[in-house]
C-alpha cells in the first residue's frame, strides 16, 4: 500500500513531507520514481500524463490535487474509480481576495487610468456606477463569490444546473434561465467546471445575452470559453473588458490575440492556487477512507463530470 504523487509541475518535497507526517506508515512515492506500481493504491493527481495512471494496477481511489477535475477526466485511459477534489476553505478565501481585488480594479477604472498613463494624460473620472453582478456556477466557489458580493451591495444573481438557494441571490438553472441571470449584469464571473456541457457555453449567442459594455471575468477554465467569440464581443463593444486567469492552453501561447488586446486584463492561472499546509488533511482522510471502503470527502460525480 502505498501514495504516488503524480503532479509533474510542481516541486512536491512539502506535500510529501507533510503527508508522510499525516501517514507515518505509508510510503509516499513522487512519480515517476515509483519503487514498485503494482504497490500504489491510492494516487494524487494535476495535469498528470495521459495513460499513467492506468499503469497502477492496485489503485483504489484518486485525489485531485485541486478544485477542477476536467485534466484528470480528459485522460481517456483513466481508469473508473472513485475521484476526490479539493475544497477547502483556504481556497475560497483565495479565490475571493483575487475576485475583490479584480472588481476594485474596474470600479475604480485602474484599467483606463493605467492606459492614460502611457499616454501621459491627466483625466479625472469618478468610479464605475456597478450594481448588478453575475455567477456563472453557485458551487463551493461560486456560492461563496455571489454571497460575498451581494454582503458589499450588489445585486447578485446566480446561475446553476440545478436549481439552488442561496440567501438573498437571485437563482437561475438551466439553459432556459441563462438569459434571465445576464441581462442585467454589470459585471459576470465565470465559475463553472468545464464539462462537455460547459465547454464552448459563452459563445457569441451568450455573449450577445449579456448587457452591452458588461465586464467579464474568467476564473474557470479557458475552455468553456469561445475565444474569437470573445474577441468579437470586446470588439463591437459588447464587452467593455474582460479579466482572463485561465486559457485553452496553459501557458498561453506568446502570440495569442489577448496578450495584446487593450480590453484584456491577463492573470496566470494564479486566482486561487492550492495550498499544501490547508489539504494535506483532506487527502490523508481520503487514503484511510479508500482503504476502509468509505465514500470520500469531496467526491466527484463521475457521471456528470463535476
Ligand atoms: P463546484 O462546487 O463543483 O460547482 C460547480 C457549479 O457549476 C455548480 O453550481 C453546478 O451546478 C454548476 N454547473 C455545472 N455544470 C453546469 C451546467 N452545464 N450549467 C449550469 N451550471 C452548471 O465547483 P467549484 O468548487 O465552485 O469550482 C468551480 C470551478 O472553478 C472548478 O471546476 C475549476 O475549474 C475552477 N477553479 C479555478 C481556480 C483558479 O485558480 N482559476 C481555482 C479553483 C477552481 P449544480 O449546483 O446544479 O451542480
Ligand atoms: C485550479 O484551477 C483548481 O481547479 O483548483
Amino acid at each position: 500500500m502505498a501514495i504516488a504523487l503524480i503532479i509533474p509541475d510542481r516541486k512536491l518535497d512539502d506535500l510529501q513531507q507533510r503527508l508522510q507526517q499525516a501517514l507515518p506508515d505509508t510510503p509516499i512515492e513522487i512519480w515517476p520514481q515509483l519503487s514498485d506500481p503494482a504497490k500504489i493504491t491510492f494516487a494524487v493527481l494535476w495535469k498528470q500524463p495521459p495513460a499513467v495512471v492506468a499503469q497502477l494496477p492496485a489503485l483504489r481511489a484518486l485525489q485531485s490535487f485541486g478544485a477542477g477535475v476536467d485534466g484528470i477526466l480528459a485522460d481517456s485511459t483513466l481508469p473508473r474509480l472513485p475521484l476526490a477534489r479539493i475544497v477547502d476553505p483556504a481556497l475560497t478565501a483565495a479565490m475571493l481576495q483575487y475576485l475583490s481585488g479584480i472588481e476594485s480594479y474596474y470600479r475604480l477604472r485602474l484599467d483606463f487610468f493605467r492606459d492614460n498613463q502611457q499616454q501621459h494624460l491627466w483625466q479625472p473620472r469618478s468610479p464605475r456606477k456597478l450594481k448588478t453582478l453575475c455567477v456563472l456556477g453557485l458551487g463551493e466557489l461560486g456560492a461563496a463569490t455571489a454571497r460575498y458580493f451581494q454582503q458589499q451591495g450588489y445585486t447578485v444573481n446566480g446561475w446553476s444546473r440545478t436549481p439552488k438557494d442561496v440567501p438573498s441571490v437571485h437563482c437561475f438553472a438551466g439553459t432556459v434561465q441563462l438569459a434571465p441571470a445576464l441581462a442585467e449584469a454589470d459585471l459576470v464571473i465565470c465559475l463553472l467546471p468545464l464539462t462537455p456541457q460547459t465547454e464552448n457555453l459563452l459563445n457569441a449567442n451568450v455573449f450577445a445575452m449579456m448587457q452591452p459594455g458588461a465586464i467579464f471575468i474568467n476564473v474557470a477554465r479557458g475552455a468553456i470559453v469561445d475565444d474569437q467569440a470573445l474577441i468579437a464581443a470586446l470588439d463591437s463593444g459588447q464587452l467593455q473588458a474582460a479579466c482572463l486567469d485561465v486559457f485553452r492552453q496553459e501557458p498561453l501561447p506568446a502570440e495569442h490575440v489577448f496578450w495584446s488586446h487593450p480590453a484584456i486584463l491577463i492573470t496566470p492561472h494564479t486566482s486561487a492556487v492550492t495550498r499544501v499546509d490547508t489539504v494535506v488533511a483532506q487527502i490523508a482522510e481520503n487514503y484511510r477512507r479508500s482503504h476502509q471502503g468509505l465514500p470520500l470527502l469531496n467526491q466527484v460525480d463521475l457521471n456528470q463530470g463535476y
